[in-house]
């Protein structure tokens, strides 16, 4: 049986900031369905809810070298829907509220990387893989490679790095080579981990670890090109061979409109009209007008240029001019924040503002909206789509990444498709689509066709867990 140690910042239902977590937790859920022995490892949070930290056992005690220092950290241990979940326990690091954006962010991953190869000795688990996830698991393989290679436990452990956002790439001064990592200058090298001048978390993923995966086909080839490669495109190109893209599913048996306790009428493709019964709940709770016919539109997602909010803004004058309601739910930007919610003052008749984090309010938008709106500046993967996807929930998106990948156009010769899409960041494009949109919309029985297109689409991990043990299993 292959032996997996999954390594990230985040899991649901532990603690979430973005779709890593969502990963972290419905992933291994799958690979454990297909005989894959895997593990979690992840530091425990103070802001994990309670009752979950209530039910974590201790495992052992361990020390843990951070340059010239050692600190004690505890490891904890809980199974959660089948899963077993480690949970690297140190109070200096990780008892603050919140998870990133601290002035010491690289000390306490650097902290965590390093206590994850201690604790393989010592607990009763040795790893044919250690499968890592984004910067903050960045310098586990480099840590591997210079300080653990000879130790029995560790022979023959291959490592896999996963890349869900090249943005985010953890860069930090030199000096935490020698102070945090207990590597020589040797690694303050080109070649090796150094980056205009700092020390790349993202980069030592990249360079040590055996195979590198990203989460979709478009984006595996996107950031290999300087437009979304973000510095990092030369040495992606260098490994090419080693790259692959892989899309992310989402969780079926969360995300299922038959059963969802979040939605306020279950319904599957065969019973639509208790779609359009959650839609009329969902304009009662926004207090929008209940109007069956007006297509609404829903957001949800972090509030921020990446998200492409900047194309909303330049047009959503103009598209509250038409008969349609729109509803965004998410935090970010309070640039874009504000604007909402001034816009939702102006126009309390067609939009709705909600700028919070409800993951139940989150699926009550998934199930009324007609039209979910992501035009993401660019995207590895987005989970938002596949979700809007199978509650019949029809996509306009901009195609990049994992939006290319899994929203395909409709087209109305072949009358295939399961959603709408614009190619260039622009704003008026993005309208001509959301308005071609509009227009099917009014032709009931083609708009009818794309929901079915969009639920019965295949978005469940299945085939994306299989490449994942094929590559466990071949390397
Ligand atoms: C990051 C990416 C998103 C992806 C998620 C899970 O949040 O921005 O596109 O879906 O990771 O891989």
């Amino acid at each position: 049986m292959t032996r997996v140690l999954y390594v990230a910042s985040e899991a649901v239902p532990f603690i979430k900031t973005g779709g890593l977590a969502d990963v972290a937790a419905s992933l291994p859920k799958e690979l454990r369905k297909l005989g894959i022995d895997i593990r979690v490892v992840m530091p425990k949070y103070k802001n994990i809810p309670e009752e979950l930290k209530r039910d974590m056992t201790g495992l052992s005690e361990i020390t843990v070298p951070v340059g010239w220092r050692n600190q004690v950290c505890g490891i904890q241990y809980i199974e959660y829907c089948g899963v077993p979940f480690y949970f690297i326990d140190n109070e200096y690091y990780f008892n603050r509220d919140g998870i990133y954006g601290f002035y010491d962010d690289g000390e306490r991953f650097a902290f965590f990387d390093r206590a994850v190869l201690e604790m393989i000795d010592r607990i009763d688990f040795k790893p044919d893989i250690i499968h890592c996830n984004d910067w903050h698991t960045g310098m586990i393989s480099p840590l591997l490679h210079a300080h653990y290679r000879q130790r029995e436990a560790f022979r023959g452990i291959k490592t896999i790095f996963t890349i869900h956002n090249l943005k985010y790439q953890g860069v930090f001064p030199p000096e935490i080579l020698g102070d945090l990592l207990n590597l020589g200058m040797e690694y303050f090298d080109v070649n090796q981990l150094e980056f205009y001048g700092g020390v790349s978390f993202m980069k030592g993923g990249i360079n040590y670890s055996d195979i590198i995966t990203t989460v979709s086909e478009s984006y595996a080839r996107e950031i290999q090109s300087p437009e979304f490669g973000e510095k990092l495109d030369g040495l992606l190109k260098s490994k090419n061979q080693n790259l692959h893209g892989i899309t992310n599913g989402i969780d079926y048996a969360i995300y299922n409109p038959e059963d969802d306790p979040d939605i306020f009428f279950n319904y599957t493709v065969s019973s639509l009209e208790n779609k359009a019964l959650n839609k009329l709940k969902l304009q009662e709770l926004l207090r929008l007008p209940q109007k069956k016919d007006t297509p609404l539109i829903g957001m949800v997602s972090r509030i921020d240029r990446m998200k492409g909010f900047d194309l909303v803004i330049n047009i959503l004058e103009e598209l509250l001019h038409q008969d349609i309601q729109l509803v965004v739910l998410g935090t970010g930007d309070p640039y874009f924040e504000d604007l909402f919610k001034d816009y939702a003052e102006q126009h309390s008749e067609k939009l709705s503002a909600k700028i919070k984090f409800s993951s139940s309010l989150a699926q009550k938008i998934y199930a009324g909206c007609d039209m979910l709106l992501m035009p993401s500046i660019f995207e590895p993967c987005g989970l938002s789509q596949l979700i809007a996807l199978r509650y019949g929930t029809i996509p306009i998106v901009r195609e990049t990444g994992g939006l290319r990948d899994t929203v395909h156009s409709y087209n109305e010769f072949s009358r295939e498709g399961n959603g709408f899409s614009f190619d260039s960041c622009n704003a008026k494009d993005m309208l001509y689509t959301i308005n071609r949109a509009l227009g099917f919309y009014k032709e009931k029985p083609i708009w009818k066709k794309i929901i079915n297109h969009a639920m019965n689409g295949e978005y469940s991990w299945n085939r994306s867990a299989q490449r994942y043990v094929e590559l466990y299993e071949n390397k």
